[in-house]
């Protein structure tokens, strides 16, 4: 496995493994990876010949009170993960490779991110879509993947793609639960057993809209007071918890094939998300 640090080498390493007919994986990451980052590299594996991850903790998509100073950066930890998941490269840029002096070009995606994510972290997706835009024309990969957990970056990355005409693949994979449902994220270590706890909620407050649904229940508006209440009585400090159209993310009028629900809040300091998409049979 190669780590790569610089823009210019990752390029020739690419265009290397190209020239042997390579097809090329890329898997962007902020790091701290754990078995859901895992379960986008074996997935990424099956469609490609090589894998590409990217560790880099971008800066531009933390608001001026988020964690970026703290965020887990257990580089080594992350590159043994990497080895043994089979890997071929691992790019791992400092700030100044992708943000040089002078940088001043931004790509945003427009209605998408006006609403949930974008309303309560603005500029959050500006510094996502401008680095994914970068790390894609970088690696120029065939195929990208990206987590379920994070529903609406997966949803606002498709739509650059599209409307960027970048030619890759965006294959966006299941969110990998621990056994009691609470979803793998880099921001779980944050949480003490008792925030852990409260943390179980938002997997049961989707579990109990799967339920609903499942058994008829079409009154969005009444299923989305459900979870907010079951949340907030559990001690989350609720943001949204809202059911939405699966692509748009509007509001559901008519009857979808399927729903997104979708819910974030904070358990004490850390900021949770999660959300599950239903069928609607
Ligand atoms: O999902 C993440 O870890 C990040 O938002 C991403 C896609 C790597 C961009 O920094």
């Amino acid at each position: 496995m190669e780590v790569i640090h610089e823009v210019a080498t990752v390029r020739q390493y690419i265009r290397v493994a190209r020239q042997r007919g390579c097809r090329i994986g890329c898997v962007p990451t902020m790091g701290a990876l754990h078995p859901g980052h895992l379960s986008l590299v074996e997935e990424c594996r099956k469609h490609v010949d090589e894998v590409v991850v990217t560790i880099f903790v971008n800066p531009t998509q933390f608001g001026p009170n988020e964690d970026f100073q703290k965020y887990p950066r257990p580089l080594e930890k992350d590159l043994a993960l990497c080895r043994e998941n089979g890997v071929a490269y691992v790019f791992a840029p400092g700030k100044d490779s992708l943000y040089p002096a002078g940088f001043d070009t931004w790509v945003e995606v427009d209605q998408l991110t006006s609403m949930l994510e974008g309303e309560h972290r603005p500029g959050h997706f500006r510094g996502v879509t401008t680095i994914v835009c970068k790390l894609l024309n970088i690696v120029q990969p065939d195929v990208a993947c990206f987590g379920a957990k994070d529903y609406q970056q997966q949803a606002v990355i498709r739509r650059m793609v599209l409307d960027l005409d970048i030619p890759t693949e965006i294959l966006t994979c299941p969110t990998i639960r621990e056994p009691d449902g609470l979803a793998l994220s880099s921001r779980n270590v944050y949480l003490s057993l008792e925030e852990r706890e409260i943390a179980l909620s938002l997997s049961r407050a989707l579990n109990h809209v799967q339920s609903a649904v499942a058994s008829g229940q079409r009154d969005w508006s009444q299923l989305e007071t459900e979870m907010a209440t079951q949340l907030s009585s559990a001690g989350v400090d609720l943001q949204y918890a809202v059911i939405r159209h699966p692509e748009t993310l509007q509001s559901v009028d008519e009857s979808p094939s399927h729903v997104v629900a979708l819910i974030a809040g904070y358990v004490g300091k850390t900021r949770l998300i999660d959300n599950m998409r239903i069928p609607v049979a």
